[in-house]
């Protein structure tokens, strides 16, 4: 059983059709990278599979429950999502950005809450910060607070796009180190992003979007080697001229 059924995704802004007949199932514990141009709709699919984005076709479930507007709370129960921008509370510190979620999503007590909070700033290597102030982190330690924090809600799918890039390059490591970790550990992820050396490595299966739909999926060495299609060949070739 796929732990993400979606089938004939069809997602509309006004008259643009931006995601047109998207079937894809991920399975529980893959790695799923996605990419493409940018404009053929990667955001788009993540943000309608935790329901940030009503659908205008087709169905998706997450984890058994099929995402509509009156299941959204369930759903977030169990999908994840990190974003570019790390969207921490400025007034709180890396443990209670942590600890907080838990705290209003899933009425754990207090102490507990923070507790298993230090254990996952331990986790994406913060203990020694934990009681900082975002303003006082790195993006990439803010970043690393952020996936603490989506992995406090215990989720079964996390959801992450482009997530390092807004940081400095020499921060990009240490944010793709714990996600690498993550999907060693079985974590079921779908990952838009621009890192292709990364998705090689990290990912189990690579899915290229093209105009709102997938264009070719495959193995990452099938993919960024032997490409099929013309649009995946022309943007592999893009890939490399930007070194
Ligand atoms: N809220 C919105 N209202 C109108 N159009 C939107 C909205 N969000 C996205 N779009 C359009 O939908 C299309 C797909 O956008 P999306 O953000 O999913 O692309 P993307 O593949 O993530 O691109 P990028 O690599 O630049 O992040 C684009 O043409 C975009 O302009
Ligand atoms: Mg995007």
């Amino acid at each position: 059983m796929p732990i993400v059924e979606i089938a004939s995704l069809t997602k509309r802004f006004g008259a643009t059709t931006v995601l047109d007949g998207v079937d894809l199932d991920v399975a529980e514990g893959e790695v799923v990278a996605i990419i493409g141009r940018s404009g053929s709709g990667k955001s788009t699919l993540l943000r309608c599979i935790n329901g940030l984005e009503s659908i205008d076709g087709g169905r998706i479930t997450a984890a058994g429950v099929e995402v509509k507007p009156s299941s959204l709370r369930e759903v977030r129960r169990s999908v994840g999502m990190i974003f570019q921008s790390f969207n921490l509370f400025p007034h709180l510190s890396a443990l209670e950005n942590v600890a907080l979620p838990q705290i209003v999503m899933n009425k754990t007590p207090k102490h507990k809450a923070r507790a298993n909070a230090a254990r996952l700033l331990d986790r994406v290597r913060l203990s020694e910060r934990a009681q900082a102030f975002p303003s006082k982190l790195s993006g990439g330690q803010q970043q690393r607070v952020a996936i603490a924090r989506a992995l406090a809600l215990e989720p079964r799918v996390l959801l992450c796009d482009e997530i390092t890039s807004a940081l400095d390059p020499e921060m990009v490591g240490e944010v793709l180190d714990v996600v690498a970790e993550l999907a060693k550990g079985g974590m079921t992820m779908l990952l838009v992003t621009h890192e292709m050396g990364f998705a090689r490595q990290a990912a189990d299966r690579v899915v290229f979007m093209h105009e709102g739909k997938i264009c070719e999926q495959g193995a990452p060495s099938q993919m960024f080697d032997r490409p099929a299609t013309a649009p995946l060949a022309q943007f592999v070739q893009s890939i490399r001229h930007k070194g």
